[in-house]
Order: C-alpha cells, then sequence, then structure tokens
C-alpha cells in the first residue's frame, strides 16, 4: 500500500482521546512529535478481531490462543529470519517492564550496566531506580552518522567490571540499525568480559529502504550471552497493550528469571492484550508495508525542507529521527526554539545525552501533512 492510501485510511485523528501525545498538557496549542507513538489505527483485521473478542462479553481470566508461539515464531522467522525457540520466549507488560525483570533478577545492587548514549532514556533511568551503576560510552557523531565507540566501550567495560549491556536495536534515537559487523564486534567483547548483552529490538520491523535489520540473537555463537526484547507495539501501533516477550536462550539464565516472575506472580501473560500482537502476525504484513512507506516518505520530505536548517543521520530504522539544529541554533537549546517559537513539541535531544542540547527528536509516525506542517512552522520560526 501506498503512502498516500495508508494515511487516508488510516490516519487518527487522536485529540481528546486521552492520549498521551496530543493530549498532554504540553502538547495544547503545539503540533505534537514526540512520544513514540503513531497517528494511525491499527491494522483494520486486528480491530475487527479485537472487536469480535470484546463482543464475547466475558472478561474472565483466559490462555493465549494455542498457536501463539507458532505464529509469532514464524513472523519472526519469515520477517527477521531468526529462529526462535518457543522454550526461550517468556512475557512482560511492555519492554521497560520486561527490562526491569531482567535487571532485578539477573543483576545485584551496585552491578554496573553499560549503555550508548544518545540512547532511550528509561534506560538510565530504570538502571538506578534499580540501584545499579549506569556506565555510559558516548556514540561517535561523525559526519553526520553514529557509530559506536568500541575501544570505549571495552574500556569502560574492563574499568567498571560491567556484567550486562542494554543494546539498543535499532537504535532510538539516532535512527540506527547496527549491521552484522558492528554487532559481531560487539558481542566478540560482550563474551571476552562475560558481559550479558540485553536486546532492545522494539523497533526492529521498522527498517527503510536500503537498511537490514540482524536480530542479535541470530548469531548463535552468542546465543547464551543474549536476551532479546521483541514486541509489537511499535510495529502495528498497539502500544497501549503494553504486550512483549522476554527471549532468553540460556537455560540458567531462564530459570532465573523465571524464579523472579514466579516469586512476583507475574507468569501468566495478559491474554487480551497478546491478541493484538497475535492478530497483526496474522492480518498486518500489508498495513506494515504502508506504514514504512509512509514514515520513510515523511522522512525524505523533512530532511529536504529543513536542510537549511538542521543534519539529521540518515533514517535506517524506527520511525524517530533525531535533528542536529547546531548550525542554527545559537543562544537556546534546540528544544526551547522549536517549541517555543515554531510551536511544535519534539523531545529534546539532551533527554538522551549530555552534549546534545542543540538536538531534537522528531516523531515521523504521523500524516504528510502535518510533517509539511511541522517544515512551515519551523521555516517561519526562522524567517520571523
Ligand atoms: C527502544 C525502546 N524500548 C522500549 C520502549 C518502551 O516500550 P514499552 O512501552 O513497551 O515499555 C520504547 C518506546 O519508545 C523504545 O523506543
Amino acid at each position: 500500500m501506498e503512502a498516500k492510501e495508508f494515511t487516508k485510511k488510516y490516519y487518527a485523528n487522536r485529540k481528546n482521546t486521552n492520549c498521551i501525545k496530543w493530549d498532554n498538557e504540553q502538547a495544547l496549542n503545539k503540533l505534537p512529535m514526540w512520544i513514540a507513538d503513531a497517528d494511525f489505527k491499527s491494522p483494520e483485521k486486528v480491530i475487527e478481531m479485537l472487536k469480535k473478542k470484546l463482543n464475547e462479553g466475558s472478561y474472565g481470566y483466559e490462555f493465549l490462543p494455542k498457536d501463539y508461539l507458532d505464529t509469532m515464531t514464524k513472523w519472526n522467522k519469515d520477517h527477521s529470519h531468526v529462529e526462535y525457540k518457543k522454550e526461550w520466549i517468556r512475557f512482560s507488560k511492555g519492554a521497560i517492564d520486561g527490562l526491569c525483570q531482567i535487571i532485578y533478577s539477573l543483576t545485584k545492587e551496585k552491578d554496573a550496566i553499560l549503555i550508548c548514549e544518545p540512547v532511550y532514556n528509561p534506560f538510565k533511568a530504570v538502571i538506578k531506580a534499580s540501584k545499579r551503576k549506569a556506565v555510559v560510552s558516548n556514540l561517535i557523531y561523525k559526519d553526520n552518522a553514529f557509530k559506536m565507540n568500541f575501544n570505549d566501550v571495552e574500556n569502560k567495560i574492563v574499568k567498571n567490571k560491567v556484567k550486562m549491556m542494554i543494546l539498543c536495536s535499532p537504535h532510538n534515537p539516532i535512527g540506527r540499525v547496527w549491521n552484522k559487523d558492528e554487532l559481531e564486534q560487539l558481542f566478540k567483547i560482550a563474551h571476552k568480559h562475560k558481559v550479558l548483552v540485553v536486546s532492545d529490538e522494539v523497533h526492529s520491523e521498522l527498517i527503510m529502504p536500503g537498511h537490514e535489520f540482524i536480530p542479535s540473537l541470530s548469531f548463535e555463537r552468542y546465543q547464551n550471552e543474549i536476551i532479546t526484547i521483541n514486541a509489537e507495539s511499535k510495529s502495528f501501533s498497539l502500544a497501549l497493550f503494553s504486550h512483549c516477550h522476554v527471549i532468553i536462550p540460556n537455560e540458567k539464565l531462564r530459570n532465573i528469571f523465571d524464579a523472579y516472575q514466579d516469586a512476583h506472580h507475574i507468569t501468566m501473560p495478559n491474554a487480551f492484550n497478546g491478541l493484538s500482537s497475535y492478530y497483526g502476525y496474522k492480518y498486518g504484513k500489508d498495513w506494515l508495508d504502508g506504514f514504512k512507506k509512509t514514515i520513510y516518505e515523511n522522512y525524505l520530505y523533512m530532511k529536504k525542507h529543513l536542510s537549511k536548517y538542521c543534519d539529521m543521520p540518515e533514517l535506517e530504522g524506527t520511525y524517530l529521527v533525531y535533528a542536529n539544529f547546531s548550525k542554527s541554533i545559537k543562544d537556546k537549546t534546540a528544544f526551547d526554539f522549536i517549541y517555543n517559537k515554531a510551536n511544535i513539541f519534539p523531545n529534546a535531544g539532551e533527554t538522551y545525552g549530555k552534549g546534545y542540547e542543540k538536538w531534537v527528536r522528531f516523531n515521523l509516525a504521523t500524516s504528510l501533512n502535518n510533517v509539511k506542517k511541522a517544515c512551515k512552522l519551523i521555516e517561519e520560526a526562522f524567517n520571523s
């Protein structure tokens, strides 16, 4: 499905629906382009099947459909060429809930956990809240592109006796899809120093033309040292349902994780929430195709029309673009300018790492009309 048709069919006016993105107080009278949430209805067949389920009217405890795991593993095999064994898969109420459970069950207080900034800010927040130590390796920004600093990663691992590393793959907010060589290099370092890698892959299906997503668990050699977090919340616009997979090939680690879930009585996934992903796998393929085309068209438009004011690293994956306004905004933060002068609500660049005050993150999971409006508002703000 082409972007225009996709938008016509699925664009949702989310104002006055208790929508965090549009109805947040900070978003009033602004064009909201913050929080990673899409302005599109989910695939229509998903909606139809959920309505059917809702209409049954009995809302007691339920199992997931019997073929849930077959459906999930088949989807991942077909889309990401990765074979997840059914017995590896556990559930959590969202990716960050899953991450918290991994941290609490598999590390101890004061353990060092490494992240590469700029990165999705709840990573650092949950490390700190769980009284673990956040160790930051800064990504290298050069020639309008981000790379990992492998020497720094290794040095920090050694110096801080790092136990775990959280990888964001694809990486929010910089829109990178890590390639095979980069991942191999990283896993080699992790293996050498016995660091457990937690690979957050919630954006893995939003891959832009010319790029290929490589699932961390496709590296068979390192499977025992990696845990993957995977969800359909971003792929099919299902964040409300808070349903996520925690994939743990290592039996010993899985047993510890299971014991943690048992102790906290979180052994059963919410079956209704899981149905949204299940129907997404079954009926969402064409929708996803239209969604990706829409994101990419929005990105190309924004990049072209704002090139005078900001640099945008190539959008390889996700629907989040990290824009560098260093060349045009001198006396204030980029967020301050974009929010107060252009009346657009993005995420502030510095949310994701120190030194990114001249950056903002724009969410492109919206209509091209909104993106055009944003570009016009920014142009007017610069010209006023
Ligand atoms: C990389 C990444 N992980 C996790 C999340 C949050 O997922 P959840 O709402 O399932 O906790 C987001 C949301 O933007 C994200 O970008």
